[in-house]
């Protein structure tokens, strides 16, 4: 444990999402992607009446900004964020300032999902958005939920992005093998650290453009093509797969989740449909593989795909 009792494991995780989520503000198609998503009430199986007046719990929050728009939007009437420190505070606070979100329908809170500094059946609606899968444990995992259980006030709602159910092998080898390479080889970890869509850009294009002497078949309209490939979007998500040190997803699925929350009393234990991510980098071929799983290929490249599941307190 380090300063403030935080382990240097829930330190350096903070520390690296805090410095990724400043490309949202850095370039808006990034977090308007992740808004629109937030922002559609099927994303958390809902109705659109039910956020009117409601208090939200956003536990792990980050200093992203879309959800507490969303919700804000979507007729919340108070937003408490909580995350690990302080420092992720003046970013959150800038980019709601920037959204005209009143300071009366917020409050900014440190702490750990390991103790929520708050009394049992605090919030009608306690989201969590892919903070589970980055606690030093399953147990940690665990013991979070019972902490999300406890503050949710009865017959409120728990939203989690869990983890990964039965998962293909993009996400049980070819990730992993990435993640290690990371932590093996300076070179490369000097190169994702370092990563921008300029530099993989140019990287890219050096090396078509002599391929194009030898394979006449390449178009030279490639090259332009080519500059939409990786852009700060791409890098983020390539620095959040890589860098983030402990990655749960493929233990919390499902199952894993659903029968905590049955024994923590809470019924219609459901997972949210998946719903379709429209991308402009080069996940724009991949996207269509991860939505529909019905052909052989998709799924085993990746299995029954990201758990978020919505439940309700008895
Ligand atoms: C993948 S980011 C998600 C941020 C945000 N929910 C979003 O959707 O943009 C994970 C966040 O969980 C936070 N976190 C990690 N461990 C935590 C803990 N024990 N308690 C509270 N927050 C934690 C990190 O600091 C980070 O901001």
């Amino acid at each position: 444990m380090g300063a403030k009792g935080y382990s240097d494991l829930q330190k350096r995780t903070k520390e690296i999402y805090i410095e990724q989520h400043k490309n949202y503000s850095r370039d808006k198609s990034i977090f308007n992607r992740f808004l629109a998503v937030a922002l559609d009430p099927k994303s958390y199986d809902l109705p659109k009446e039910f956020f009117a007046g409601k208090s939200v719990l956003d536990a792990g929050c980050g200093n992203t900004g879309y959800f507490q728009v969303a919700m804000h939007a979507l007729g919340a009437s108070h937003i408490t964020c909580l995350d690990l420190g302080t420092e992720w505070m003046p970013e959150l606070e800038k980019v709601m300032k920037e959204h005209g979100i009143p300071d009366s329908a917020l409050s900014y809170r440190e702490g750990s999902t390991a103790a929520l500094p708050f009394a049992d059946e605090s919030f009608d609606f306690v989201a969590s958005n892919g903070v589970l899968m980055h606690l030093e444990s399953a147990i940690e995992a665990e013991k979070a939920l019972c902490e999300l259980a406890r503050v949710t006030k009865k017959g409120g709602l728990i939203y989690a992005y869990a983890g990964i159910s039965s998962p293909g092998i993009v996400d049980r080898y070819i990730v992993p093998a990435l993640r290690k390479a990371y932590q093996e080889d300076s070179d490369f970890r000097q190169y994702i650290d370092n990563i921008t869509p300029e530099q993989v850009t140019s990287d890219l294009l050096t090396c078509f453009s002599s391929a194009q002497e030898f394979d006449k078949s390449f178009p030279p309209s490639l090259q332009g093509y080519i500059q939409t490939l990786f852009t700060l979007d791409s890098a983020t998500f390539t620095q959040n797969m890589l860098q983030v040190p402990v990655q749960l997803g493929t233990v919390l699925g499902f199952d894993w989740i659903k029968d905590k929350l049955d024994r923590l009393g809470f019924k219609n234990i459901r997972r949210v449909p998946e719903k379709y991510w429209v991308r402009s980098d080069y996940r724009k071929f991949l996207a269509p593989l991860h939505y529909n799983r019905d052909t052989r290929l998709s799924k085993l490249l990746y299995g029954d795909g990201h758990v978020k599941v919505v439940a309700e307190k008895l």
